[in-house]
C-alpha cells in the first residue's frame, strides 16, 4: 500500500494538517480537494516535533467517519518527495490510498498519512477544551503547538473552509490565552 504510486510519474497527495499551511516541499500542481468519510481530529501525540515526550503536543490525524467530509489541500507531487516526507512526518503517519474530489466536482486516486489508534503515539479523543490546553503547553523542535493550531485554522478560513472540531480548539486556546494573540 505505501509504494501503491511508486512507479507513477507523479501522485496526488492530500494535505489536511500542516501540509495546508506550510508544504515545504516542490509540487507540480496545488488545489483545494476534499474527501468523504473522514473527520480531521486533534487525536495524535506529536513526541518530536510540537512536543517533547515529557509534554507531548498534538497534531491531526484522520478518523474513519460515515458521512463526513475533511477538506483540505492536494498536491501533485513527484514519488522521491514522498522520501522527504516520510522521513519529515515519521512519528506513527501510514501512507493509505485514498479519493479526493477537486472543487470541480473531478475526482483523483492519491495518497494520505493517516495515524491510526495502533500507533503508539496515538492520544485518542478528549473535549476540544483539554486539547486546546495540553496544545497551550507544548512546545518541541519544530516549535509551539498552539502555532500548528493557529496555523491550521488561519488556512481553513483563507480556503473558506469549516471545521467544528479545529475551530473550537482554536477559540478555547484564545480563551486559556486571555485572548492575546497567538505567535504565527
Ligand atoms: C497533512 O497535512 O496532511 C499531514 C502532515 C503531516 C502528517 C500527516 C498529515
Amino acid at each position: 500500500m505505501m509504494n501503491k504510486f511508486d512507479d507513477h510519474p507523479s501522485v496526488w497527495l492530500f494535505g489536511y494538517g500542516s501540509l495546508i499551511f506550510k508544504a515545504g516541499f516542490p509540487f507540480v500542481d496545488r488545489r483545494p480537494a476534499s474527501i468523504v468519510n473522514w473527520s480531521r481530529r486533534f487525536w495524535q501525540g506529536s513526541y518530536d516535533h510540537r512536543g517533547t515526550e515529557a509534554a507531548p503536543g498534538r497534531v491531526v490525524t484522520l478518523i474513519a467517519q460515515a458521512g463526513e467530509i475533511c477538506e483540505g489541500m492536494a498536491y501533485l507531487i513527484t514519488p522521491d518527495v514522498f522520501e522527504h516526507l516520510d522521513q519529515r512526518e515519521k512519528n506513527g503517519y501510514l501512507r493509505l490510498p485514498i479519493e479526493m474530489t477537486f472543487e470541480d466536482g473531478s475526482v483523483a486516486e492519491g495518497l494520505v498519512y493517516i495515524a491510526t489508534e495502533e500507533n503508539p503515539a496515538f492520544l485518542g479523543p478528549a473535549t476540544e477544551r483539554d486539547i486546546a490546553r495540553q496544545i497551550a503547553g507544548s512546545v518541541g523542535p519544530s516549535g509551539h503547538n498552539k502555532e500548528y493550531l493557529v496555523g491550521l485554522a488561519e488556512a481553513l478560513r483563507s480556503l473558506g473552509r469549516d471545521d467544528r472540531h479545529v475551530f473550537e480548539i482554536e477559540r478555547h486556546l484564545l480563551e486559556l490565552q486571555g485572548d492575546e494573540l497567538p505567535i504565527v
